[in-house]
């Protein structure tokens, strides 16, 4: 792996995962698509921009001609998939975007890759690798005392952000299998960790806790999600690149499985901590109920045992340590909080999802 084509590297897990390729392999060139949506930004990679490894274009993966070019001046060998619209309201609310960057995005690079690796035969296909960086979403809802997820569960997704990833792990795997794509699949758990984008449950409660405003729960807070720290996602991903299974499909997660209202109050004990001198002691006085998200899906959990045992890769970040890293550096960062506050399609977000949204007793 030499010439690295990372998708949606100004987004949040894509940015840490350059930064964590920067400091881990010395050798590598990286280039940087993003087209730079709302949830993608210049400012989180500010320390990378210059390094000569490193260049970004900003453009788009549905834009097969620009996909093709870059493939063949960079002589792109790997390919890490992370560019998507990936936040479950907003696909509820707009589902279009969705099914093109998603869907068509997907099967624009697989096209790229399958033309410059297999049909040119530019990089001989044992060198090559497709990486695509999914979710444990596509297998939808666990009833209580169903088996965690693995990587032989069905595909159930619920919401349209969950079945355009799914559509997208299928175009993927049927490259490998009609193509001799060389391919890998990651599905992870719910990730957190710095300059993940406000919108989503963490870092939107952090905000609001630091401004005195109200941390909505969805419905009645009970529903579970998986957590992992979004370095421990980066390393299980260039685990998988460096020593996984051709083919292979891994199910990645931290183990970590509270309710969200738990996790809520658990994020309110470190802002505590955090923050003592706040005026909004104790932080989980904010907490309110709002309407629920419609299709919610009730419980996600993963089981690891495959990368475990075939990798020896685990999370190493408690669910405690993960968020104090997480909480200090959006404390550290202001600079960084205001850029994303300031953009006006933050605000409308924030405006539209929360606004009309009752407030349960
Ligand atoms: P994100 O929304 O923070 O970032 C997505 C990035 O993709 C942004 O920089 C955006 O500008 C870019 N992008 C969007 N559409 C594009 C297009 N058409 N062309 C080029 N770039 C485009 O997302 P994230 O949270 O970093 O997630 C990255 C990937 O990981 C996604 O594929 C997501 O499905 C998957 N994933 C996320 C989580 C999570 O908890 N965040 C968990 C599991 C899997
Ligand atoms: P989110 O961060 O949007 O991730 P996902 O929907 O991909 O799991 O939400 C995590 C959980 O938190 C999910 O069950 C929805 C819930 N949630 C809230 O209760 N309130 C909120 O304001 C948000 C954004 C999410």
């Amino acid at each position: 792996m030499k010439n690295i084509l990372i998708t949606g590297g100004a987004g949040f897990i894509g940015s840490n995962f350059i930064r964590y390729l920067f400091q881990k392999e010395p050798d590598i060139q990286i280039v940087n698509l993003d087209k730079l949506t709302y949830a993608g930004s210049l400012e989180n990679l500010i320390d990378i921009q210059s390094n000569e490894r490193y260049s970004f274009i900003k453009g788009d993966i549905c834009d097969h001609f620009l996909v093709t070019e870059i493939f063949h001046e960079h002589k792109i060998d790997t390919i890490i998939h992370f560019a998507a619209e990936s936040h479950v309201d907003r696909s509820i609310i707009n589902p279009e975007l969705f099914i093109q960057t998603n869907i068509y995005g997907t099967y624009s690079l697989l096209e790229a890759a399958r033309n410059y690796w297999l049909n040119e035969k530019s990089i001989p296909s044992d060198q090559a690798r497709f990486h695509h960086v999914s979710t444990d979403e596509v297998f939808g809802s666990l009833e209580p005392e169903d088996p965690p997820f693995s990587e032989t569960s069905p595909y159930s997704p619920n919401s349209p952000y969950a079945a355009s990833k799914a559509s997208s792990d299928h175009l993927v795997r049927a490259y490998a299998k009609t193509y001799g794509l060389p391919i890998s699949i990651t599905n992870c758990s719910n990730n957190y960790g710095p300059y993940q984008f406000p919108e989503k449950l963490i870092p939107l409660v952090i905000l609001n806790a630091i401004d005195g405003k109200h941390l909505p729960i969805y419905g009645d807070g009970k529903q579970v999600r998986d957590w992992l720290f979004v370095m421990d996602h980066c390393e299980a991903i260039w685990t998988i690149l460096r020593n996984g299974q051709i083919g292979g499909f891994y199910t990645i997660g931290g183990n970590i499985q509270p309710t969200n209202l738990d996790l809520v109050r658990t994020l309110c004990s470190v802002l505590d901590e955090l923050l003592p001198n706040s005026v909004h002691l104790p932080h989980a006085g904010l907490i309110q109920f709002v309407e629920d998200r419609p299709g919610h899906d009730r419980r996600y959990a993963i089981d690891i045992s495959k990368i475990r045992n075939a990798l020896d890769w685990y999370p190493k970040e408690s669910l405690k340590s993960g968020l104090r890293k997480t909480v200090s550096w959006y404390i550290d960062h202001p600079e960084w909080v205001s850029v994303i506050r300031e953009k006006v399609s933050y605000q409308n977000w924030i405006e539209r999802n929360y606004d009309k949204r009752g407030v349960q007793p």
